[in-house]
């Protein structure tokens, strides 16, 4: 997979924007360690989120000394930290938009859901960029024969900003990362899996409670290395590519049985890489696990198939059919809301990945 094209330099710079919503995701099979530039050491398979995304407009002008200035604008104001960020993304497709290095950016984003605090938003954030930077070359160039060879495009570039970013181009259910289950799967990006899902996980719910919304103490960057010398990684990568296989199974034939023990053992399993890491580390808190038991609890007591996972953060993702939505949500009111940030609960389903907002 290569996408460097040397032909994509301006003759005449342009100015312009284009504006993009991309949603995060939620892994069910998670990502957890790295090789090469951004090759997964196991593949993952995720929901693509609807009510929790990042809106990003990209205003682009000729540069006059000729490289690339980033200003980044977040909730209004600058945020030097994700210009420097967006710079550093920016010098590593030099090779593959070389009008990168032809224009200034000023990017105005918000997300929808606190930054930082384990929910994707760099997944929701760097797929946007990606996004922008391909309605670029879209406008200018004429390059993509369809929309399909697009998003695939922004994919493979959202990976290079950060590689859970992949699976936010498309909606529904995706996959990211070689393995034998699915044919058409790429190390390099996303491959939507929309085909033979059992309707069971259509409009699947995703409430996101958030049990401490500042930021984490240990970065997902910092996470992935640690799996180099974690000792049990190489166990890991072998059951994660066996529940690639055994989710490939739950999601056409839609046994919730089998779903629940997958997603919940797959939360546990990657937090206990961060607490079997050294240094080691711990990213639930308190709250988080009186919330586990509360989930456990109300399963046991009425057969509802509610489970949990988590995202590399102490917040809790509750995962449930449309059909349970009364239930989950009384019981979510009456019984979890004391165990969150003042009460903060983002009720969220799966949705239709990213799409084209007007510029202004
Ligand atoms: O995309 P990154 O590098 O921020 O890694 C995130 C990995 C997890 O969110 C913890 C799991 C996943 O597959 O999304």
């Amino acid at each position: 997979m290569n996408y460097e094209n040397k032909d994509l330099i301006f003759k005449e710079i342009p100015t312009g924007k284009t504006a993009w919503r991309s949603p995060s995701n939620i892994a069910l099979v998670k990502y957890w360690g790295k090789t090469g530039v951004q090759i997964p050491s196991n593949p993952s398979v995720s929901f693509t989120l609807s009510k929790s995304h990042t809106d990003t407009t990209v205003h682009y002008a000729p540069s006059v000394h000729g490289n690339c200035g980033v200003e980044f604008y977040f909730d209004g104001l600058p945020n030097e930290a994700f210009a420097e960020k967006t710079r550093q993304f920016f010098s590593k497709l030099g090779n593959i938009f070389p009008f990168v290095n032809q224009l200034n950016f000023r990017i105005y984003s918000k997300n929808s859901f606190p930054h930082s605090a384990g929910i994707a938003s760099s997944a929701s954030g760097m797929s946007a960029i990606a996004l922008a930077l391909c309605d670029i070359e879209n406008i200018h160039f004429m390059t993509f024969p369809d929309k399909d060879s697009f998003f695939k495009k922004a994919s493979y570039v959202a990976r290079l900003g950060s590689g859970s970013a992949c699976r936010s181009l498309f909606g529904g259910i995706v996959e990211w990362g070689l393995t034998d289950e699915y044919p058409e799967s790429s190390n390099y990006y996303g491959t939507p899996l929309n085909n033979k899902i059992n309707s069971i996980f259509e409009n699947y719910h995703d409430s996101i409670l958030i049990v401490d919304s500042g930021e984490k103490k240990v970065s997902s960057t910092i996470g992935h290395g640690l799996m180099n010398s974690n000792p049990f990684s190489s166990t890991r990568f072998v059951q994660a590519n066996k529940n690639i296989a055994t989710l490939n199974n739950t999601l056409k034939n839609g046994d919730l049985n089998s779903f629940v023990k997958l997603v919940e053992s797959e939360a546990l399993t990657l937090h206990s890489m961060m607490m079997t890491s050294s240094p080691y580390y711990l990213l639930m808190k308190p709250g988080t696990v009186s919330i586990i038991e509360k989930i456990w609890e109300f399963r046991n007591d009425t057969s509802i198939p509610v489970c949990f996972t988590l995202d590399a953060g102490p917040n809790v993702h509750i995962l449930y059919p449309h059909k349970y939505n009364t239930e989950v949500q009384d019981f979510i009111k009456i019984n979890l809301l004391c165990f969150t940030a003042d009460g903060y609960v983002i009720n969220d389903v799966t949705g239709q990945g990213p799409e084209k907002l007007e510029a202004k």
